[in-house]
């Protein structure tokens, strides 16, 4: 008989048999709880005995319209994320910690779905229409034609829904809704789930669009929105930090479109602005060259995007030194460091190590482990780089330098912003020519001699 996995953990979703103080699988404490299932009926011994469905050929399908129609908000860093506008019938899960701004950017794009054609339901669980509206007032949205709903019973929903036939529903939260059907609370992994599944189901069959909202919590009663990643078609992460205004949507899966996807946005008193140029954003608030500062040429989704990356190299007073990264991998910064040391002679023992990548930005692509080997030698060498180079170029164990992807386009990105100098690995063949003077380094040691020269000890 297979184990009955009764246990799930409310960070990333595994089943156990048995609960425990610690997840297993992603290492979160006091996150596993017990598991109601998706439905409470009486056990049936197989699932054979069904409605029976019907099947089609591809060829059947060839004749039916081809891609699915798309229906734009008019918002370019949105419509952008989400593959080129929001797709009929999909289901969508935003997902981000309290506070970000969530209800409000989809209160906004509700508005404009709804200025575009579609009829936008926006349920809220979390406020009443009194707020929901005070908060349009706010955003200057309050004749725009979305309607508001305050509810939290799914059965109830549903039913409005059937009835109403809008093209979009919002969901705000997936958390505070709640199945009667299943016997636990809101917010528990089988409630998430369940008025996910339904909710999905339900979009799919009424040829209607969802998008749930769901927040990223940080205690185990309430499950997260990684247990419903799985049921939807695209999942968006919004993204910042408190303190800054910046705010990044990304989009981690998307069925109709590039994953990986990011729009940029400025949290303002009326609203999220969206932020054409995030390069030129991301380098605002760089002042003179300093030490540890250097400027990446990255691809975010489809986009060049420059931004700072800056290491801080200090003597450590502990007998193990702090390694502190925000931005980027742990576990890069500690390869680069490793490589740094054994093929360069750049030894960082007894050294504390910060790394960030500046304005709130998470990098995940190893075209910038030459800029963070640059900042950390700069940092340690107390030298700046010249302040009008970027850098870019992925470092293999064995201290190559490899050839990144869309080498043409961070040229462009970076000359489009005034630099004159890009430090990277060999330019493939036939990279265009940019007005770039391109300063080629073949290997890592050969990379630090070149820019660091004399100084190197
Ligand atoms: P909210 O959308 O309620 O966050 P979430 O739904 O993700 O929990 O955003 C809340 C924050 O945004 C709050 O701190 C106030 C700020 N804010 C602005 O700065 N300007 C605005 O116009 C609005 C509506 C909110
Ligand atoms: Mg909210």
């Amino acid at each position: 008989m297979a184990k009955d996995l009764n246990f799930t953990c409310t960070e990333c979703g595994a089943a156990t048999s048995k609960w425990s103080g610690k997840c297993e699988a992603c290492g979160a404490w006091n996150t596993i709880q017990q598991d109601t299932g998706l439905s409470t009926a009486g056990p049936k011994k197989t699932s054979i005995g069904g409605r029976r469905g019907k099947t089609l050929t591809l060829t059947d399908l060839a004749t039916q319209e081809a891609a699915p129609p798309r229906t734009l908000a008019g918002v370019e860093e949105l419509d952008r994320v989400l593959g080129g506008g929001l797709v009929k019938a999909s289901a969508l899960l935003v997902g981000g910690d309290p506070g970000i701004g969530k209800s409000t950017l989809l209160l906004q794009a509700a508005a404009r779905f709804a200025r575009n054609g579609l009829k936008v339901i926006y349920i809220s669980g979390e406020e009443s229409n009194a707020q929901v509206q005070m908060r349009a007032q706010r955003l200057g949205l309050e004749a725009s034609p979305v309607m508001l709903a305050s509810d939290t019973n799914l059965r109830d929903i549903l039913t409005t829904l059937e009835h109403e036939k809008p093209d979009l529903t919002i969901i705000d939260s997936i958390q505070t809704m709640w199945a009667d059907h299943v016997d636990s609370a809101p917010g528990s992994v089988s409630q998430v789930r369940t008025c996910a599944h339904e909710l999905t189901a339900f979009a799919k069959t009424h040829e209607m669009s969802v998008i749930m909202v769901g927040h990223v919590t940080k205690e185990g009663t309430i499950a997260g929105p990684r247990v419903v990643e799985h049921m939807v078609d695209t999942v968006l992460y919004f993204e910042g930090e408190r303190g800054h205004q910046f705010r990044i949507l990304r989009s981690v899966k998307n069925r109709f479109g590039p994953a990986d996807e990011i729009g940029v946005f400025e949290m303002t008193g009326k609203g999220l602005a969206e932020v054409r140029n995030p390069s030129a954003l991301f380098l605002s608030e760089r002042g003179e060259p300093a030490p540890g500062s250097v400027v990446f040429a990255g691809i975010e989704g489809t986009r060049p995007v420059l931004c700072e990356i800056q290491a801080l190299v200090a003597p450590s007073p502990h007998s193990q030194p702090r390694r502190s990264v925000v931005g980027w991998d742990g576990g890069r910064l500690a390869m680069i460091m490793a490589v740094l040391e054994s093929r360069c002679g750049v030894p960082f023992t007894g050294l504390d190590v910060y790394l960030n990548v500046a304005g709130g930005l998470r990098i995940s692509e190893p075209a910038a482990d030459l800029a963070v080997a640059a900042a950390l030698v700069s940092a340690r060498e107390d030298a700046a780089l010249p302040k009008e180079a970027v850098i870019f170029g992925e470092i293999s164990l064995s201290g190559a330098l490899r050839p990144v992807i869309q080498t043409e386009n961070r040229l462009k990105e970076a000359q489009k912003l005034g630099f004159t100098t890009a430090i990277m690995p060999r330019a493939p063949k036939g990279t265009g020519a940019s007005g770039l003077i391109l300063q080629e380094c073949i290997d890592l040691a050969g990379f630090v001699e070149q820019v660091f020269g004399a100084r190197q000890g």
